[in-house]
């Protein structure tokens, strides 16, 4: 795959829903080169929305799967410097609510193309429309997947699109947040 081959992604050829039964079939021809990304989409997408744990956003791109993304709740526990920052506008919680991004992931021949980028996009507005219109949400959080491959090393990407470090390495990926109020 070359690195970039960016081309103009068209709103209209973007077509973005839940997963549902009906999708098993194209969930076979799904290529990533993170196995559990893959096995995650079919083994356990649905049976986790049907169980009500997080709900998977299947992203087509002139009728072809492209990415997907999923979301659940969460929060962040305020400590160290965080702690410090709310401490000062006489924000005492122990934590915070957020929107986590559980998985999300871009087909092997579609990276670079700005369909990643899109999908954060999409996150916030979803992230705001809680916070604007249902119940209360600051952050989005999630935990980026570490690569030893840097074009597979999901922090940088993170990095590119506004989220911090939240702390250090767990288990192959490393906790970051998106602050949604900007001061
Ligand atoms: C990480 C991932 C989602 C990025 O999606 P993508 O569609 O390739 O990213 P985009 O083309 O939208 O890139 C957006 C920006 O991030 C940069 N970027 C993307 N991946 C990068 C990487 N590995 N290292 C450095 N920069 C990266 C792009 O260069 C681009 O920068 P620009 O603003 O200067 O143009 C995708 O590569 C992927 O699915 N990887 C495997 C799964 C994974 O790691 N998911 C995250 C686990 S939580």
């Amino acid at each position: 795959m070359s690195k970039t081959s960016k081309i103009p992604i068209h709103s209209d050829d973007i077509e973005i829903v839940p997963i549902n039964y009906k999708h098993n079939e194209c969930l076979i021809d799904f290529k990533t080169e993170i196995t559990e990304l893959k096995s995650f989409l079919i083994e356990d997408a649905l049976d986790n929305q049907k169980q009500k744990i997080s709900l998977t956003f299947l992203w087509f791109y002139k009728d072809q799967l492209i990415g997907y993304v999923s979301l659940l709740n969460d929060k962040i526990n305020l400590e160290g410097n965080l702690k410090t920052y709310f401490k000062e506008k006489d924000v005492l919680y122990k934590s915070l609510p957020a929107l986590k991004v559980g998985r999300l992931c871009v087909h092997d021949s579609f990276r670079r193309m700005g369909f990643g980028r899109l999908m954060v996009i999409f996150v916030i507005q979803k992230a705001e429309l809680i916070g604007n219109t249902i119940a209360g949400c600051r952050f989005i959080t999630l935990d980026a997947k570490r690569n030893v491959k840097k074009e597979l090393d999901s922090i940088y990407f993170y990095k590119r699109m506004g989220f911090k470090v939240l702390k250090g390495r767990k288990k192959g990926t490393i906790p970051m947040y998106f602050d949604l109020k900007i001061d």
